[in-house]
């Protein structure tokens, strides 16, 4: 068998939790493969509302194992929030979830050198999400990191010297942090986690390959926040594209079956960073209040603007999508008109394929104009019934991105996906 991704084409929040939650159904296994609670995947069913850092979207479904892969870093103290929450929410989490073994541990002073960084950055901050993402990453590829199969033997030691490494940095930084409750409140939380199973998740993934079990990858973040090909500096600290999966998971190139990658009718981006197609305008804050674009952790405005088709087009051709998926169709119901940008004019010359830089400075966005279908669609059932208009615009995508749609959502509720 193959393994199936689903990962984001722009700068994250497209809606990958809501539609992970629609597919699982087809699948027997969900795992996430990089990021950690920097991530917030909002799902919405019978009326209520759930949001996931850390463990995979396919939670919520019956009969699915759920695997927290190993190029997740995990933040103790918040999963143990987000899994007793879902416990209490009458989810069997100890028999659906596992974990990693080779999964890196996010501690208290990784949070705290995440902060102290951005500090020292002053006004070239990153405007991360403060959890401790970037240090963690450092310390896993600088061969410093602990990770969860450490948890197992010996731990208080190897926790003790990286604390006491860290303790240091943030010393030379200026910062004297009183770490004791921190520290007492993540010792707890290791306790709770060891009462999951903990894995080699890369052969339990490979085995139930081999079985003929159906297996999901769900990314975080997204493709324009990928620390190779992302607005570099200004991304996470992971390969969020496909690949990603492939060293996330140990699941080989050749294992990689359909891609889908996510995108939303418009663009949003949260954080610092250069985004072309940004709207400071009207238009840009009527976005932001249909769509309700603040972060689904940290309560942060996003910043809206039009769809990017360069940077769209350069997403699909790294990650190799196979079926795209187009979320929020619905909050551009009410316009008279939609723009897409098709190309950039960068210090006069017009580029389309995505640059090396997108420096606001240097960079316009050149626009195509696409009537409106002023039609609410949240009901909507099928294909059939969308308005024309908006079937254009459908159509108009495909043919720039040389890709199917092949899924359109028109609400934040499981119900309203429609599969074409
Ligand atoms: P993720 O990080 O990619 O899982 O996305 P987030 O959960 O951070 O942000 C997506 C937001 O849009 C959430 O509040 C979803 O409930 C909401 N959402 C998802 N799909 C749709 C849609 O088709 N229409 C509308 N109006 N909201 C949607
Ligand atoms: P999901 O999975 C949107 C952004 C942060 C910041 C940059 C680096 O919900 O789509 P980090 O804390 O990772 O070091 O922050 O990346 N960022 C996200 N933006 N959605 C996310 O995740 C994000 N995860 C990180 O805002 O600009
Ligand atoms: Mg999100």
């Amino acid at each position: 068998m193959k393994v199936d991704v689903l990962l984001g084409l722009q700068w994250g929040d497209e809606g990958k939790g809501k539609v992970v939650d629609v597919l699982t159904p087809a699948y027997d296994v969900v795992a996430r493969f990089q990021g950690g609670p920097n991530a917030g995947h909002t799902l919405e069913f019978d009326g209520k509302k759930y949001v996931l850092r850390s463990i995979p979207s396919g939670i919520f479904q019956d009969n699915t194992i759920n695997i927290i892969g190993n190029g997740v870093v995990l933040d103790p103290v918040l999963f143990m929030e987000e899994a007793k929450a879902l416990e209490a929410s009458g989810v069997d989490i100890k028999g659906k979830l596992k974990l990693s073994k080779k999964a890196h541990l996010i501690l208290p002073t990784h949070r705290l050198l995440d902060a102290a960084n951005e500090k020292a950055k002053a006004a070239g901050k990153i405007g991360t999400t403060g959890k401790g993402i970037g240090p963690t990453y450092t310390d896993k590829i600088s061969r410093n990191g602990l990770r969860l199969g450490d948890t197992l033997h010996n731990f208080e030691a190897k926790y003790a010297a990286a604390r006491d490494r860290h303790l240091a940095m943030l010393e030379a930084m200026g910062e004297k942090p009183e770490i004791a409750e921190l520290e007492a409140k993540w010792l707890d939380a290791i306790n709770y986690l060891k009462e999951f199973d903990i894995i080699d998740s890369e052969h339990a993934i490979n085995h139930a390959l081999k079985d003929g079990k159906k297996v999901l990858c769900e990314g975080a973040q997204g493709t324009m926040l990928d620390i190779d090909f992302g607005s570099y500096p200004f991304v996470t600290s992971s390969n969020t594209i496909t690949a990603g999966a492939c060293v996330g998971l140990g699941v080989a190139p050749s294992r990689i079956g359909d891609v889908y990658g996510i995108f939303k009718a418009y663009c949003t981006r949260v954080g610092s960073g250069p985004f072309p197609t940004e709207l400071f305008d009207e238009t840009g804050k009527t976005i932001r209040a249909i769509g309700h674009e603040y972060g689904a952790v940290t309560g942060r405005e996003r910043r809206c603007g039009w769809i990017d088709l360069v940077a769209l087009k350069y997403a699909i051709m790294l990650n190799g999508v196979t079926k795209l998926i187009m979320m929020k169709s619905d909050v551009l119901d009410g316009f008279d008109e939609i723009k897409a940008c098709v190309a950039y004019k960068i210090n006069g010359e017009t580029v389309t394929e995505f640059p090396y830089s997108i420096e606001e400075e240097t960079i316009e966005p050149v626009y195509v104009t696409i009537p409106g279908w002023k039609t609410q669609m949240t009901e909507a059932k099928t294909y059939d019934e969308l308005p024309q208009a908006f079937k254009n615009y459908v159509d108009f995508l495909e043919k720039e991105l040389e890709t199917p749609i092949a899924i359109v959502s028109v609400g934040p509720d499981r119900t309203q996906t429609i599969v074409r």
